[in-house]
């Protein structure tokens, strides 16, 4: 008689549901009707991740402890894991209410939703303007008063050759119909954390960075904050009225960076925001968002220092593709990039 184990027991919470040898932790888990979240299902955008606290997985590694992409992650013992609680995404039908040039190149563009969109700060949705393809951009805070509303406010770089972001103030006007998909995503603000945080945006990358320390602003005012953000060209560089407000706070250290010269003032430091991050330790927790080269830096500083690290997978609004050959393209740029990673970028 056969002594392979034929079925396993995996355990979510209060749940409990089997899975086959070898089987997907996603697949096995939506076939017992147990809601594990996701989106894509080819392991690029994270939003599936789990933590395996006890039993063995193969697949899905995120380079983070324990923590698995669950629609890429083979079961091969019983499991036990832990899923974070984020909202369920959904669809909403909203309106744009306000379009602003916030710099050459960058918009910040204002939608009401029908109801309330519920999101974790940091996290990403999709877009989809009637009669245009969906985009994913990821809501954010009110620069000036790091303070969230009912309307959600996005940054939106326009891609001369995009399908979509440079019609935005044209052919998408105030009052444009747009569906609001998610949210997605696991590069969120985690509340009651007191560690370090370090953060690094570059490009409209800053808008989820900018929300995630707007809430951490408000939830733990008196946390140690490292805000590195900047653009490629000053022309570009419309984050300077939120950056003021977070050097307000006492425990916030900013550093706003420029890629090209020449730097236009000496509070401008020269490069990405990955050549200007602190020495990190293993007790930070670091977020970066923007181009992929930028990310895949602070990715690999953060793992040397064997600090916490989120980045979701794509690079708002700088291509006319979809957003799954968008999230492909990211990840071989993520990867190309790591290659090349100098020893000490720092
Ligand atoms: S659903 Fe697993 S990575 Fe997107």
């Amino acid at each position: 008689m056969s002594m392979r184990k034929k079925k396993f027991t995996v355990t979510v919470d209060d749940h409990e549901f089997v899975a086959r040898p070898g089987e997907i932790l996603l697949d096995a888990a939506v076939a017992a009707g147990v809601e594990l979240p996701h989106d894509c299902r080819i392991g690029h955008c994270g939003t599936c991740t789990v933590e395996v606290t006890n039993g063995i997985t193969v697949g899905g590694e995120t380079g983070q402890c324990d923590r698995v992409r669950a629609c890429q992650a083979y079961v091969f013992s019983n499991l036990e894991i832990a899923v974070e609680e984020t909202p369920k995404p959904s669809q909403i039908a909203g309106r744009i209410t306000e379009i602003q040039e916030v710099a050459e190149g960058v918009v910040e563009v204002t939608i009401a939703p029908n109801r309330r969109f519920e999101f974790l700060p940091g996290q990403y949705c999709g877009l989809q303007f009637r009669g245009f393809p969906k985009r994913n951009f990821s809501p954010t805070a009110c620069m000036s008063s790091a303070s969230f509303g009912y309307n959600l406010k996005f940054h939106i770089k326009r891609v001369r050759s995009g399908q979509v972001t440079p019609f935005l103030g044209s052919r998408i006007r105030t009052g444009h119909p747009v569906r609001i998909e998610g949210p997605f995503g696991v590069a969120y603000h985690r509340n009651g954390r007191a560690n370090r945080l370090v953060l690094a945006g570059s490009g409209t990358g800053f808008a989820p960075i900018w929300a995630i320390v707007s809430a951490a602003l408000s939830e733990s005012p008196g946390r140690e904050i490292v805000l590195v953000c900047g653009t490629r060209e000053y022309r570009s560089f419309y984050m300077a009225k939120a950056l003021e407000f977070a050097a307000k706070h006492k425990r916030v250290s900013v550093i706003p960076t420029l890629e090209q010269l020449p730097r236009v003032s000496k509070l401008l430091a020269e490069g990405t925001p990955a050549h200007h991050l602190p020495d990190l330790t293993e007790d930070d927790m670091v977020y970066a968002a923007g181009s992929p080269k930028m990310v895949s830096h602070v990715a690999e500083m953060a793992r040397v220092a064997g600090a916490d690290f989120y980045a979701d997978p794509f690079e708002a609004s700088t291509s006319s593709e979809g957003s799954l050959q968008r999230v492909g393209r990211w990840i071989e740029q993520v990867k190309a990039a790591a290659t090349s990673l100098l020893p000490n970028v720092a």
